[in-house]
């Protein structure tokens, strides 16, 4: 395999499922040597094996992002596998909503802000130190539309979201001049197995309905319509575009 990512070491996080497991095919697919990693083994050793069967080269490496020490661990073994880290997209994240903010306990507010926010916060952390230890590297956060607005029923998500628009901005303050960039995509509606299962639910699913017709291209997106940005975002082809918040999502942002 050859493309745009030769060679490169790259760390993609929720590669298990979703617009994690499409991005990580495109990210092998163009030539890099791909760190899978997610909580769900059985899925994440599944899509190594299809990797390597096309000819890439591929890794899996179990870690939960709400724990720290797993993020640090993640990033030793793609360093003792690959000897370097050149890349990653920190895309591991859970979609909690449903409540509106007086009903939520601390507990649940804590578990979506650890995943979605704090976890993102440790891989930028674990995985920039060994970026400037071999002269710098690409960082794509998967953030969201509600990122930029919000919905009802979801300030856990929205805040959390919020947060990695902050934490992609100041972070790619912080590494710019020292050779990372760091950047975010906010995916629109994208039809994958956590929206499905969402949609099991009548009032969410009479809200997807609505939502439809807020995204101007006229439907939802498909997991690899990210995976194509987050490659192009992760290649020397993006070498000055640093901090940007790209918004992948039909329109949503734009009405
Ligand atoms: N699907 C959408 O419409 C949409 C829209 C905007 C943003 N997003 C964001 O995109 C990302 C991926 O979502 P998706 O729709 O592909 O969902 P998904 O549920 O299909 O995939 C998410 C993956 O992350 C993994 N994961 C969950 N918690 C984890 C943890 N603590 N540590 C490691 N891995 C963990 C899951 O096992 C799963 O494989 C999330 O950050 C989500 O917030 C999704």
């Amino acid at each position: 395999m050859s493309g745009e990512l030769q060679d490169k070491v790259i760390i993609v996080t929720g590669a298990a499922s979703g617009i994690g497991l499409a991005s990580a095919k495109r990210i092998a697919a163009a030539g890099a040597k791909l760190i899978a990693s997610d909580i769900s083994e059985d899925a994440g050793h599944s899509l190594v094996k299809d990797i390597r069967d096309q000819g890439g080269e591929a890794t899996f490496v179990r870690a939960d992002i709400g724990v720290e020490a797993d993020v640090a661990r993640l990033v030793d073994a793609t360093v003792a596998t690959y000897g370097r880290l050149d890349g990653a997209f920190n895309n591991a994240g859970i979609v909690q909503c449903g409540k509106p903010l007086h009903e939520l306990t601390t507990d649940e507010w804590d578990r979506a802000l650890r995943i979605d926010l704090t976890g993102v916060f440790w891989c930028i952390k674990y995985e920039v130190l060994a970026m400037l230890k071999t002269g710098g590297g690409a960082i794509v956060n998967t953030a969201s539309s509600l990122g930029q607005v919000a919905i009802a029923n979801a300030s856990e998500y929205v805040a959390a979201k919020h947060g990695v628009m902050g934490l992609t901005r100041a972070a790619a303050a912080d590494y710019g001049a020292l050779g990372v960039r760091v950047n975010a995509i906010l995916p629109g509606i994208i039809e994958t197995p956590v929206i499905e299962s969402l949609s099991q639910n009548e009032q969410f699913a009479a809200f997807l309905v609505k939502l439809r017709d807020r995204h101007p291209i006229g439907r939802f997106g498909q997991p690899a319509e990210i995976g194509e940005a987050a490659t192009w975002l992760l290649s020397p082809a993006a070498s000055f575009v640093n901090g940007a918040t790209v918004p992948v999502d039909g329109g949503y942002l734009a009405i």
